[in-house]
């Protein structure tokens, strides 16, 4: 199968990646499977299992580093030489990401926490408030003025000067009823990356699209997308949420080859 760009497929990342056409990325943008076990964890995280349904799939803790070895390493080989990644992660598996980052080569630039607001109560201990987001770059140090870094003035920490702290404090959506998945991204953080870490036209990765928060904001501020989910109905709830939004905003279409020839001109 050949894939296009601007598309979406229901489909195992491990496979889809392998078909991607190599160095044609600009920005890997994120939020793998945890690999915990939400039935004891997921509460942690304000993400219940009764609430994931059976739809949501899971990886297998002891899995957990070969599995994102192997995606990863399949990340790099779409990735152009110039490219940059934000990867999300919880701290149950952050060490396994952060290992994988290092073996295939990455670099890290910064380790972001987004603190959200928190839903759940515990009783004997604190209640997780913040995820990781691990800012990468393929680039080594030397070429470090290649990467794109777009300092847009409402991202800034102290107004009337750029400054861009690593602590993002952005509020989870509460959403109510219909394609409810606990997992969403709020379109505030995928905005945030997509703006800061890719400019209009780029090609931006999302291998695990859950309910497609990523590929939002890529039509929202016209980079091309492509994406996998591996789980029919989440797919669906992906595929929903595109449509109505393409359907508000209007998307330019493109083919892979015509974008191939005008990105390696
Ligand atoms: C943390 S969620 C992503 C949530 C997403 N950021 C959102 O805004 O909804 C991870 C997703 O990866 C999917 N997944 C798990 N293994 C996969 C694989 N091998 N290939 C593609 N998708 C996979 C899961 O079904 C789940 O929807």
């Amino acid at each position: 199968m050949t894939l296009s760009i601007n598309e979406v497929y229901n489909e195992d990342c491990l496979k889809g990646l392998d078909q991607l056409e190599p160095e044609t990325v600009d920005l890997l943008l994120t939020d793998p499977p945890f690999g915990i076990d939400f039935h004891k964890m997921g509460s942690q995280y304000n993400r219940l299992q009764r609430e994931l349904g059976r739809d949501y799939i899971e990886v297998q803790e002891q899995d957990y580093y070969d599995f994102t070895l192997q995606w990863l390493q399949s990340a790099w080989r779409a990735m152009k030489p110039t490219a940059s990644g934000f990867i999300f992660s919880g701290w149950n598996r952050l060490g396994d990401i952060l290992n994988a980052i290092t073996e295939i080569g990455f670099r890290l630039v910064n380790h972001i926490i987004w603190k959200y607001q928190f839903g759940v109560f515990t009783k004997k201990k604190f209640v997780s408030s913040h995820y990781h987001i691990l800012y990468i770059t393929k680039l080594p140090e030397k070429n470090d003025r290649l990467r794109t870094f777009n300092r847009i003035p409402e991202y800034s920490s102290s107004p009337g000067k750029l400054y861009f702290e690593d602590v993002w404090r952005i509020n989870r959506d509460y959403q109510k009823g219909g394609e409810k998945t606990p997992t969403r991204l709020p379109l505030a953080v995928t905005d945030k990356c997509v703006r800061i870490g890719s400019n209009e036209g780029d090609l931006v990765l999302e291998p695990f699209l859950g309910s497609g928060s990523v590929v939002l904001s890529c039509i929202q501020y016209n980079r091309h997308y492509v994406g996998f989910e591996i789980s029919e109905p989440i797919f669906n709830i992906a595929k929903n949420r595109i449509k109505r939004v393409k359907e508000q905003l209007g998307e330019k279409t493109d083919n892979l080859e015509s974008w191939l020839k005008k990105t390696k001109k």
